[in-house]
């Protein structure tokens, strides 16, 4: 039977929708900033994919809006600018396209295509083409200078971004946290990959992650420089609460990597990771309470160990995989780390590794250096190879 109770809810929704915005189509024939502009709170600006806004200066969103369906193009040789700048809770921008112009504008001049200087917002369905930075950048400056708390970046799709396709960085103390990214593919970012967590965030989730042809898959920075680390104010660039979940990536330098100075990142972890034809395909340092699970390594270019860890405290490393490798250095290397745990790791029969494990004791350590369990490594000359210097 028709119930009263559902006409209601019916009713309701239709209400919230109504009110929930103004829908107005965005016309590319005139300026993208204009309509942004003119569009009252709460709208929601369609526009067609058949159709290319020029941009001779960035499109600022300075007030709760959804802009959906649509396709933007740097004028080229137009430097320092954005294409978009968020500068506003609450802003959803959703299918769409932001083109960039690398190849006409010089190094000092770069910008990525689109700066997110709030929280709140929701950017999914996007693709960035050769931008001359990153494909988005997360930092709270700008006008606002707020922290940045909350929101969301799904199915963001990287071609020939000069840095990174998604950066998500604090600055000056002001804090970004609680960000969800999930479902980032990036193609040949030479110089950087696919998302970067830099200089102060808590609570970053990123996951589904396929990077190929780029510097690294997944990166966690800091911009100190050695010997400030020390001092109390270089800590509000220390990373806590980073989880990277189902991370891919082929033909890279390294798959995660660590860009970091001692001043304690920590609370890290990485949980399913798959790399093919990387240098390194992990790269960790200067963190604290680090975990990985779940890794597979194939085909492993010569050169470094295929994982390193280096002055890292509270390790633990289980579940991996080493396959197809004609690598005969160290599968995992550990230099100066403390509390470390390496446990049901595999050397397959198809790889030829010198070593398992190497473990280079910190100096000041006096007790058990490493523990390990389960491993397989019967197809390395040396299983475990510990190594104390003491001066
Ligand atoms: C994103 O794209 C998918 C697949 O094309 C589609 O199903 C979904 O509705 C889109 N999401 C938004 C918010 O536009
Ligand atoms: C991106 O740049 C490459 C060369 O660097 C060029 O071949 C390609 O057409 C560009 N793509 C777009 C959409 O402009």
């Amino acid at each position: 039977m028709f119930s009263l109770r559902k006409a209601i809810a019916v009713v309701i929704a239709l209400c919230i929708a109504i009110a929930g915005g103004q829908v107005i189509r965005l016309d590319c024939n005139r300026d993208f900033q204009t309509q942004v502009r003119n569009a009252p709170e709460g709208a929601e600006l369609v526009g067609s994919m058949d159709c290319t806004f020029t941009l001779s200066q960035e499109v600022q969103i300075g007030k709760p809006l959804r802009i959906r369906n649509f396709r933007a193009q740097l004028r080229p040789g137009l430097g320092n600018t954005a294409a978009m700048i968020i500068s506003s809770r609450g802003v959803q921008l959703f299918d769409f396209e932001l083109i960039g112009n690398k190849d006409t504008v010089s190094f000092e001049d770069r910008e990525s295509l689109l700066r997110v200087n709030a929280g709140g917002f929701s950017i999914i369905n996007g693709t960035f083409v050769n931008s001359s930075r990153d494909g988005i950048t997360v930092v709270p400056v700008g006008s606002t200078r707020t922290p940045i708390t909350g929101g969301s970046i799904r199915n963001i799709y990287g071609y020939g971004v000069e840095r990174d396709v998604v950066a998500v960085n604090s600055r000056h103390g002001l804090l970004t946290s609680r960000i969800y990214i999930n479902g980032v593919e990036g193609y040949d970012s030479a110089q950087k990959g696919a998302v970067e967590v830099a200089d102060g965030c808590q609570w970053i989730f990123v996951q589904n992650v396929y990077c190929e042809r780029c510097f690294y898959a997944v990166s966690i920075q800091d911009h100190i420089r050695r010997e400030r680390a020390g001092d109390a104010e270089s800590q509000i660039q220390a990373n806590h609460h980073i989880r990277f979940y189902n991370i891919r990536g082929r033909d890279l330098r390294y798959g995660v990597i660590s860009e970091t100075s001692p001043i304690g990142h920590s609370d890290i972890t990485y949980t399913r990771l798959e790399f093919s034809d990387c240098r390194q395909a992990v790269y960790l340092r200067y963190m604290n309470d680090v975990s990985m699970r779940f890794l597979q390594v194939e085909q492993p270019k010569t050169g470094s160990p295929i994982v390193l860890a280096e002055e890292c405290n509270r390790v633990r490393l289980s579940n991996a995989v080493f396959r197809n490798s004609r690598h005969r250095g160290i599968a995992i290397a550990t230099n100066d780390c403390t509390e470390l745990y390496v446990g049901s790791v595999v050397l397959e029969s198809d790889t030829q590794f010198w070593a398992g494990l190497r473990v280079e004791v910190p100096p000041s350590l006096t007790g058990v250096p490493v523990t390990t369990a389960y491993n397989r490594f019967e197809a390395a000359r040396n299983g475990v190879i510990i190594r104390r210097f003491r001066g």
